[in-house]
């Protein structure tokens, strides 16, 4: 019996992962524009960091979490997100010393969920996310906000939506959760359990509930921005007014409630808006986390950042029918007619490859014909042909595939010669 790919995961194969290059690389360069550095932390951390970092009352770390035992006896978990790990990160290497602040990373890699998969979910994604530490300034909450619009934009993504919200500081929070649970303590019991539960532990969760969604209570709770003081009222208009200097277009949705518990003040969504994408909308999530770092022994160091998966991106380019500028194409195949010129072609082609040229050959004792077949399908720009007789004279014949020109060049000079056409 053949043995299956784990469910959730999923192998991504050539001819589909230079989009995930692509997507890479633009990630890259939108980062280095905005001054966000690389950070490369360990796939696995002590499960502790996520039960204090991402909330024990979350579903992530209640139903999601690959948790295992190492053979140390160790309490192993595969990072379910990046953002807990960052901060351990900023706090193990004292960051917060460094002159520079705030400390600005981003990272891509594989994060692993329990979850049930379907289109746009997985068990193993990876995201792209940034994390700016060490500062309180309205100003980085609209920064990361215009990083990642403008890195969906550069990719050719139209219909996307911002939604934006306030959790307010502490204090806010606080007034607000009273509330929450005066409004549906007495009648919880048409509640699911997983909200009866978390009536106290965690009461804005029953917000985001998917069974209870439609209960007549949820239309009527306590909005979170009645209850904002004036701190984070206006720490909230000030990122508004940035965002729209920035001419970033946002709504504010009261509702939007983030699944992992260390937000508070700025907490935002961008969803995507295409036709037919699919029952998840939801692009990237983000906010700012003010007090993760004490509550992981660290320093204060208040934080703001976002992760998108390259999985739902790249569902969100297909829903908009957005073909990404991917070259596939090698540029010089090498076909050759008889021995001498077949054990030429060993070194021809490796000259051309030193020098930067993405170059092939026949490894099939393939005829004339078929090895241009080959060099077709392997969209070569260039064929160069190589027969025992054009050896003798120290020749080789160039080919232009897009415009059927020919050229014969000596073979001194092939290597440069297809080099300058390529320019
Ligand atoms: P999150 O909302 O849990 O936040 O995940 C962020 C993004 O990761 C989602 O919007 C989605 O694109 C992607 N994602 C999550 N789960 C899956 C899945 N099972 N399959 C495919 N994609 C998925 C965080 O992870 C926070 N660390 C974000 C953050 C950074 N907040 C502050 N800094």
């Amino acid at each position: 019996m053949s043995i299956d790919i784990p469910r959730g995961t999923q192998d991504i194969l050539p001819g589909t992962v230079e989009k995930w290059q692509y997507i890479e690389q633009k990630a890259r360069e939108i980062c280095r524009a905005f001054r966000y550095q690389e950070i490369r932390t360990p796939m696995f951390e002590h499960t502790e960091l996520f039960k204090r970092g991402v909330g024990d009352t979350t579903d992530v770390v209640q139903k999601e979490m690959y948790t295992f035992e190492d053979r140390g006896g160790r309490s192993i978990t595969l990072r379910p997100e990046g953002t807990a790990a960052v901060v351990r990160s900023f706090v193990e290497n004292k960051m917060f010393g460094n002159p520079t602040q705030p400390i600005k990373l981003f990272y891509t890699g594989p994060m692993f969920r329990y979850e049930r998969p379907q289109a746009g979910r997985f068990r193993q994604f990876v995201q792209f996310g940034v994390e700016a530490i060490g500062s309180n300034d309205p100003s980085i909450d609209a920064e990361v906000l215009s990083l990642v619009m403008n890195f969906y934009q550069s990719l050719g993504l139209k219909k996307l939506k911002l939604v934006l919200n306030s959790l307010g500081d502490t204090e806010s929070r606080m007034a607000h959760r009273d509330a929450l649970i005066n409004h549906f303590k007495p009648r919880i019991n048409e509640f699911c359990s997983d909200c009866q539960n978390r009536l106290e532990t965690n009461p804005l969760r029953i917000l985001d509930c998917k069974k209870d969604r439609n209960h007549e209570l949820m239309k009527t709770a306590p909005s979170i921005l009645d209850y904002l003081n004036d701190y984070s009222k206006e720490y909230f208009e000030k990122v508004q007014q940035y965002l729209t200097d920035l001419h970033i277009p946002f709504e504010v949705d009261a509702n939007l409630v983030r699944g992992l518990d260390y937000y508070n003040h700025t907490a935002f969504e961008v969803m995507s808006e295409a036709e037919g994408f699919g029952a998840i909308t939801t692009l990237c999530g983000g906010g700012r986390y003010n007090g993760l770092s004490e509550q992981i022994g660290g320093p204060e160091a208040p934080g703001i950042g976002f992760a998108l998966s390259i999985e739902r991106l790249l569902a969100a380019l297909e829903a908009e029918s957005v073909e990404l500028p991917i070259e596939q194409g090698i540029d010089c195949y090498v076909v050759t007619l008889g021995d001498k010129a077949k054990d030429k072609s060993v070194s021809l082609v490796n000259d051309l490859r030193l020098s930067g040229v993405a170059a092939e050959k026949d490894y099939q004792d393939k005829k004339v014909k078929a090895q241009f077949k080959a060099a077709d399908r392997l969209s070569a720009k260039y064929v160069a042909v190589l027969g025992d007789d054009e050896l003798e004279q120290n020749v080789i014949n160039v080919k232009n595939m897009e415009t059927g020109e020919q050229e014969e060049v000596s073979l001194s000079s092939f290597v440069s010669y297809v080099k300058e056409k390529l320019l």
